[in-house]
């Protein structure tokens, strides 16, 4: 079917299809044009004016009955051409019993005519701009699964009904089977003229890093169409819309961003907040070989040039020789100022890469992308970087502020149990600071969040990550004299005295420190009459009842109280040489208490079982 241009039209774009239009194309078989011209639409070539959009039937459009567990949104499925988004998506729609909806076929139903006569009669724009009025209209009827066409996404206003009113699923495939599956496929007229492999490859570079932008991300590869929808379902279970919470400080604002499959969309969240595409991943062996991969596409996909530095695991690499390391490697790769340090791991990479983007060309733009449960609800939040010395943990450092969080709770699902444990001290200490409705919350969930059940889990992150944004928000360099910064250290003097004493070799995780000082310091507010007994019970109760450590004993280490004594004075939370700890006088009530008497923290050792002076321990201190 052709027809001649009108001589009055003005310039349009070439009459050329949507390049990706594979949706369209079935539909542009099946739909006999003439068959299906609504009256009133013109089809004439003289018609259209270049001012107008073209006209569209939009009570043509099919509606659907179908119904879903989608909280009244549908599922738009985006990707290229060859990538599966109309047989995957009838399979999806079949198994989760919605309508399918091909937005493309309703584009021409509506038209009444095929989208290369759209194209070639009213050019891409008008064609854009109803696209964009049948995607808002198939989106105002009941949930349902729509294909579209490989341009719908690329077009803002069109992201922007979709974000408004669907979830999006970005069916991501590799090259060469795109390559393969539009092979011989003569009614895609870009790929007549051109090789399909480099239009393939020049689609790839427009479009990724805007698809990138999707909800959802799911791999597509060579899998049959039942496993691909699998897939797609998997991950529509585990979608949860990620929050936002927003850290304003005076002179840096950043969100913490937290969901599930972040680190896929990694490069389309940070592309906005970072000054130059040009990064330095941070990284631990452990978490290279499970993360490192995805972050890379990801941030391949946006753009980004990439390097990568790779530390081993553990606490030891927070050390000065590490960071000298580090530091080198980058300065060698000929890092900018702009140049971003991308932190992706657990605390104990977020503080030395922390550190080594406050310190080197005396700061450079850094991103946190914590993998690790402590790290995405402490650690991560705040700016403070550090390496440790023989002299005490976290002893050289700055405050230097990340330009964005991404804490992907999909990291979790490969964290030992032990380092979720470790991760949960750090959630009930928030409870235990200043939230008490949270701690009781903790009590009625913290089994399903330690056995990572993924709803409790998110909330738990969210709920902690919030309130360690609020706490930084107020008093971001630990300036306050009464609550503000200093109380997220409840629990740290003893745990970082334990932690010192084991010469952090992994004996007791940092996590596991401030699970048993937590209780420690409720046992020293007791016994200093600030705290009543109750609560002291009800923390150990819950620690003991979740399998966390609560007790010196819980180590299976033995301790010496004076030695013990002698790291907390070594603390940074000593003032004018004198013991400051932060104690409670409830659940939900810590305050900051300077001048505590050494006698009474010897003797709560001691009482813990902690042998007097030479170790030759112990008793182990728990109620016969
Ligand atoms: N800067 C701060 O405000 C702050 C606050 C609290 C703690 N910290 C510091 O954080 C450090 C502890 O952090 P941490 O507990 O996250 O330890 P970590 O960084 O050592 O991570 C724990 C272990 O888990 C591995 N791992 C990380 N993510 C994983 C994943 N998704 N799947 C499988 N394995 C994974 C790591 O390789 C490591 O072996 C301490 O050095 C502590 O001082 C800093």
């Amino acid at each position: 079917m052709s027809r001649p241009y009108s001589a009055e039209r003005p310039e349009f774009p070439p009459a050329v299809p949507d390049p990706d239009a594979d949706s369209a194309t079935d539909a542009v078989a099946s739909v006999r044009v003439a068959d299906a011209v609504p009256s009133g639409v013109a089809l004439s070539p003289s018609a259209p004016s270049s001012a107008d959009p073209f006209p569209l039937n939009l009570d043509a459009l099919r509606t659907s009955t179908g119904f879903g567990p989608l909280a009244g949104r549908s599922i738009v499925l985006i990707g290229l051409m060859g990538a599966g988004k109309s047989t995957i998506g009838r399979r999806l729609a079949q198994r989760l019993g919605l309508g399918f909806v091909d937005a493309d076929a309703e584009i021409e139903r509506a038209a009444g005519c095929s989208i290369s006569d759209v194209f070639r009669m009213y050019g891409e724009g008008a064609f854009r701009d109803g696209e964009r009025r049948v995607i808002r209209r198939l989106l105002d009827g009941p949930s349902r699964v729509l294909a579209t066409g490989g341009g719908a996404f690329m077009n803002a206003e069109t992201r922007a009904v979709i974000r408004e009113r669907a979830i999006s699923v970005w069916l991501r495939c590799p090259l060469d089977i795109l390559v393969r599956r539009v092979a011989g496929r003569s009614h895609r007229p870009l790929l007549n003229h051109s090789r399909p492999r480099d239009v393939l490859e020049r689609l790839i570079t427009e479009r990724h890093p805007v698809y990138a932008e999707a909800d959802i991300i799911v791999q597509c590869g060579d899998d049959n169409v039942d496993n691909s929808t699998t897939r797609v379902i998997e991950a529509l279970a585990l979608n949860h819309r990620p929050r936002r919470l927003p850290v304003a400080l005076d002179r840096a604002s950043y969100d913490v961003v937290i969901g599930a499959g972040l680190i896929e969309r990694a490069g389309a969240l940070l592309a906005p907040v970072l000054p130059q595409k040009r990064v330095v991943v941070v990284t631990d062996a452990t978490v290279a070989e499970l993360w490192l991969p995805p972050l890379l596409e990801s941030l391949g996909d946006s753009g980004f040039h990439v390097r990568t530095v790779v530390v081993p695991p553990g606490e030891k690499s927070k050390s000065l020789e590490e960071f000298g390391r580090v530091t080198d490697a980058i300065l060698e790769q000929g890092v900018e100022r702009r140049t971003t340090i991308i932190a992706l791991g657990g605390g104990i990479v977020g503080d030395l890469a922390g550190f080594v983007a406050a310190s080197t060309l005396r700061g450079l733009p850094f991103v946190q992308i914590p993998t690790t449960l402590l790290s995405q609800v402490d650690s991560s939040v705040g700016g403070k970087t550090g390496i440790n010395t023989r002299w005490g943990k976290n002893l050289i450092g700055a405050f230097h502020q990340p330009a964005a969080v991404l804490a992907d709770i999909s990291t979790l699902a490969t964290l030992p149990a032990r380092e979720i444990r470790a991760g949960y001290a750090e959630i009930i200490k928030a409870g235990l600071i200043g939230d008490e409705r949270f701690f009781a919350w903790c009590e009625m969930h913290g089994a399903t969040v330690l056995s990572q059940e993924p709803e409790p889990l998110a909330e738990a992150v969210e709920r902690a990550c919030a309130f360690k944004a609020a706490v930084v928000t107020k008093d971001e360099f630990e300036r306050s004299s009464e609550g503000g910064r200093a109380l997220l250290n409840l629990g740290h003097t003893f745990g970082h005295a334990l932690e010192a004493e084991l010469g952090y070799d992994g004996r007791l995780l940092h996590g596991e420190a401030v699970s048993i000082g937590l209780r420690l310091a409720f046992l020293l507010s007791v016994r200093l009459g600030y705290c009543p007994q109750a609560d002291l019970d009800r923390l150990t109760r819950h620690l003991e009842s979740t399998g966390m450590p609560a007790w010196i004993s819980d180590t299976g280490e033995a301790f010496a109280a004076d030695t013990l004594l002698r790291h907390m004075t070594r603390d940074k939370k000593m003032h004018d040489g004198k013991l400051t700890f932060i104690l409670v006088r409830g659940i939900g009530r810590a305050f900051t208490c300077r001048d505590v008497p050494e006698a009474a923290v010897r003797a709560v050792l001691i009482e813990e079982g902690c042998a007097s002076d030479a170790l030759q321990t112990p008793d182990n201190g728990r109620p016969k």
